[in-house]
């Protein structure tokens, strides 16, 4: 496999606000400080790094790779099956890891641009989850997976590209704690219920509880100022909305896991083509038949309580195929 650079350099202009009003103005964005404050954990002392990851069994459930179930992959000697297992499991995982790493520098970027005080001190705290979430995630390929990290696919890139290149902070939040952590939430819920690795699943089961702070931020924060926009930013705001959803939802095709374990290239086609229909029905596709449905419900639910649940995001979220009467209460 070529090497792939490791390293991008992201221009962007941002307004920093340096603010000098202490007074609590948004007791709610505060008591969302105190539980991050409160429920900080460490890496190093909180995950039993001692714990064997038994790779001969594999990481994710085998119903979840890709292809699982057809003549192609049922070809493939245990051995191979089990390498795949590995290699695909780290693929993803990979693309996770990308995206908490992306989720500290966007919210580093927050800190300065996002105008109260209580805010700046809330995703200050989101800063250390992230670099935690990273930390973790890194230290399970590097330590208990073989190593190998997989470079950062296309999908993923193009969205933080636009998070973090972007000189508004409420597209920031839209993007990455409305849309893309809802995404990751989802996943790793998937992850916690159905790995096969214990370890996989406590470390997913802790990003999890740093997470519904990180949602509920932009639940907090963004009613107010997406009601305050003129309809040139709200429109823009829509359209990053229909670009993200299409990003998070086309879904990454871990091409490089298949090829590693030495699958050849009309192989790895007829899986690529075969998830396409195994996405549409039969039982293999049960989890993610799950995944979707949590992810859109949310998806639509958040929308829905920030503002941004209007005729024209419903029509092209029905589109895309999202049930947008699947808001819970808000
Ligand atoms: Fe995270
Ligand atoms: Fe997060």
């Amino acid at each position: 496999m070529a090497l792939e650079p490791t390293v991008d350099r992201i221009s962007t202009t941002l307004e920093t606000v340096f603010q000098r009003s202490y007074a609590v103005a948004a007791p709610d964005l505060r008591r969302l400080y105190e539980n991050a404050k409160r429920d900080q954990w460490n890496v190093s002392r909180d995950i039993d790094w001692t714990a064997e990851v038994d790779l001969e069994r594999g990481i994710f459930a085998d119903e979840l790779i890709d292809g699982h179930g057809t003549q192609t992959l049922n070809r493939l000697d245990p051995k191979t099956f089990q390498q795949l297992n590995v290699e695909f499991s780290s693929w993803r995982l990979s693309q996770l890891l990308h995206g908490e790493e992306g989720a500290m520098l966007a919210c580093a970027q927050l800190v300065d641009m996002v105008p109260g005080n209580d805010a700046k001190f809330f995703v200050a705290t989101q800063v250390v989850d992230e670099a935690r979430h990273a930390e973790v995630l890194s230290r399970y390929l590097l330590e208990k997976c073989g190593g190998m990290i997989y470079p950062m696919n296309g999908n993923v890139k193009m969205i933080f590209d636009y998070i973090l290149g972007h000189g508004k902070w409420f597209v920031k939040t839209v993007g990455l704690q409305l849309l893309a952590e809802t995404f990751a939430v989802s996943l790793f819920r998937m992850l916690m219920e159905t790995a096969k690795d214990p370890l996989l699943r406590e470390i997913c089961r802790r990003i999890l509880a740093d997470e519904s702070r990180h949602m509920g931020f932009s639940v907090l924060s963004l009613p107010d100022e997406i009601r305050g926009l003129n309809s040139a930013d709200m429109r823009e705001l829509e359209d990053f909305v229909r670009e993200a959803l299409v990003l998070l939802l086309s879904g990454q095709f871990p091409r490089e896991a298949y090829e590693r374990v030495g699958m050849n290239a009309a192989d790895i086609d007829t899986v690529y083509h075969a998830r396409k229909e195994i996405a549409r029905g039969s039982d293999y596709a049960y989890f993610r038949k799950l995944f979707r449905r949590e992810m859109h419900s949310t998806v639509v639910t958040n929308m829905k309580k920030v503002g941004l649940l209007n005729d024209r995001t419903t029509a092209f979220m029905r589109d895309m195929g999202i049930d947008t009467n699947l808001a819970s209460a808000a």
